[in-house]
C-alpha cells in the first residue's frame, strides 16, 4: 500500500475487441459453469451489468457478470449537484453558426482541479434521451480523483489524451493511457481518473448512440485499419477501501447527481462478459492510402464507428490521421477543399495537421459543420500546388476527427471563450484567383 493509502494495481490486459473476457483478481472468485450460484465464491455478490437489451441479437448483445464485495445499490438517494461546464442535448444555449470554428487548447488550471471538475462541453448534437448524437467535452486538470467517482448513464466515453498520462481506475480494472492512446469506457461504468503526471489535457467524446464497433472492411478484406487483437481490456482489480466517505457523481439525462458511498464502488473482484472498457494504441493503426493518384475518402481512416439506423450514416465515426507516406502522383496531396453532408470535429494529438500551416495546435479543435466550406489554408494550398511530388513521409503527426451525422452545436462556453479563434476565417482569404481562360 503506497503512502497515499490508495490501492495500486499493475496494469494487465486481455487482448481482443468485444471478446467474452473472464478475469479474477483473487483466485477462485469467478464462478465456473454458471453465472449466479446460490452462494457466490468468497462471499461476493453477483451483479449483472447490461450494455444492451436482453433481447439484442447475439452479435450486438453486451453484458458482463460481476462478482463484487457489495452490490451497486448500496447508497442513499442521489441529490442534484452542480453541472459545472457540462452541457447536454438539445444543445440550444446559443444559435449555431455555419461559420468555420477553431479553438486554442483549454488553458491548464491554476488551482487544484480534478478531471471531472474540469470537464467542459464544447459542442454536441442529437438527443441523448433517444440514444442519438454525441457530446464533445474537453478536460484540463492537475489533480487526481481519489475518493470521487463518476459514471455517465447517457453514453459511452471515448477519452483521447493530448497531454499527460492517465490511470483510469474502473469497476472492471485499471487502464493506463498516454498521448497516442485512447480509452473507451462503456455507458454506466464507474471510474476515477488518476493523473500519472502533474497535468493532463485531452478530449472526451460522449457517444449517446450505439456502442462503438470496428468498421466493416469491405474490399479491404479481413485485416488492416485497427486490428482486433490490438484492443486491450483490463484484468479485474478491486479497491477494498471502506469506512470512509466516497462521492459518486452520476450523469443522468444531462444533469449531474451526487451520492455518498461508505465504500469504494470499484469493488469488483472478478468478472466475465463482453461489456467492458478498453484501450487502443493509435500507433498500431494500419493506415491505408493511395499508391496511385487521388485521395480515397477519409473513411479509410476510421478506427471505430457508432452506426445509426441508416446504412452508412454513422452516428459518429472516430477517424485518425496518423504518420504515413504520401506517394500519390499528379495529385494535390493535402486534404482537398470540401463541403460535407456530415459534420466534422477535429482535434490534434501531436505535431501538425497537413491541411493547415499554423493555428491548429495540439489540444486545439476545429468544427466544420454541414455544408460549410473548408480545406487547406492559403499557405498550404500554395505550397502543395508547387510541391515536387516525390514520396514524402508525414512524420510526428496525429490528428483525429469525430465525424457525426448531425450538426454539432457549440455551447455558450465554446462561443464565449477566449480560446475561440475569431480570426480563423482569414487563413483562406488570401487564396488568389488563378483562373486564366
Ligand atoms: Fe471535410
Amino acid at each position: 500500500m503506497p503512502a497515499n493509502g490508495l490501492p495500486q494495481h499493475h496494469p494487465g490486459y486481455q487482448s481482443g475487441f468485444g471478446n467474452e473476457f473472464a478475469t479474477e483478481a483473487h483466485p477462485g472468485a469467478l464462478p465456473v459453469g454458471q453465472n449466479a450460484p446460490q452462494k457466490a465464491p468468497l462471499g461476493l455478490y453477483t451483479e449483472q451489468l447490461s450494455g444492451s437489451p436482453f433481447t439484442a441479437p447475439r452479435h450486438l448483445n453486451r453484458r458482463t457478470w460481476t462478482y463484487r464485495i457489495r452490490p451497486s445499490v448500496m447508497h442513499p438517494p442521489f441529490r442534484r449537484t452542480d453541472n459545472r461546464l457540462i452541457r447536454s442535448s438539445p444543445f440550444n444555449e446559443v444559435e449555431t453558426t455555419p461559420s468555420q470554428l477553431r479553438w486554442d487548447p483549454l488553458p491548464l488550471p491554476t488551482t487544484p482541479t480534478d478531471w471531472l471538475d474540469s470537464l467542459t462541453t464544447l459542442a454536441g448534437n442529437g438527443d441523448l434521451t433517444l440514444h442519438s448524437g454525441v457530446a464533445i467535452h474537453l478536460y484540463a486538470c492537475n489533480k487526481s480523483m481519489t475518493d470521487r467517482f463518476f459514471y455517465t448513464a447517457d453514453g459511452e466515453l471515448l477519452i483521447v489524451p493530448q497531454l499527460g498520462a492517465l490511470k483510469l481506475h474502473t469497476e472492471l480494472g485499471l487502464i493506463a493511457i498516454a498521448n497516442g492512446e485512447i480509452a473507451v469506457l462503456p455507458r454506466g461504468i464507474k471510474f476515477r481518473v488518476e493523473l500519472a503526471d502533474q497535468e493532463a489535457r485531452g478530449y472526451v467524446l460522449e457517444n449517446f448512440g450505439p456502442t462503438f464497433r470496428l468498421p466493416d472492411l469491405g474490399p479491404i478484406g479481413a485485416n488492416s485499419l485497427a486490428n482486433t487483437r490490438d484492443f486491450l481490456t483490463p484484468v479485474a482489480a478491486y479497491d477494498d477501501r471502506d469506512n470512509q466517505n466516497f462521492e459518486v457523481v452520476a450523469k443522468f439525462l444531462g444533469n449531474l447527481w451526487s451520492t455518498d458511498f461508505d465504500h469504494s464502488p470499484l469493488d469488483v473482484v472478478a468478472w466475465h462478459g463482453n461489456y467492458a472498457p478498453y484501450k487502443y494504441d493509435l500507433n498500431r493503426f494500419n493506415c491505408i492510402n493511395s499508391v496511385s493518384f487521388d485521395h480515397p475518402d477519409p473513411s479509410i481512416y476510421t478506427v471505430l464507428t457508432s452506426p445509426s439506423e441508416l446504412p452508412g450514416t454513422a452516428n459518429v465515426d472516430f477517424a485518425l490521421f496518423p504518420p504515413r507516406w504520401l506517394v500519390a502522383e499528379h495529385t494535390f496531396r493535402p486534404p482537398w477543399f470540401h463541403r460535407n453532408f456530415m459534420n466534422e470535429f477535429m482535434g490534434l494529438i501531436q505535431g501538425e495537421y497537413d491541411a493547415k500551416a499554423e493555428g491548429f495546435v495540439p489540444g486545439g479543435a476545429s468544427l466544420h459543420n454541414c455544408m460549410s466550406g473548408h480545406g487547406p489554408d492559403a499557405e498550404t494550398f500554395d505550397r502543395a500546388s508547387r510541391a515536387d511530388l516525390k514520396p514524402v513521409k508525414l512524420e510526428g503527426t496525429l490528428a483525429f476527427m469525430w465525424e457525426t451525422r448531425f450538426a454539432c452545436r457549440p455551447t455558450k462556453f465554446a462561443m464565449d471563450t477566449a480560446q475561440l479563434q475569431h480570426e480563423y476565417f482569414e487563413c483562406w482569404q488570401s487564396l488568389r484567383k488563378n483562373f486564366k481562360p
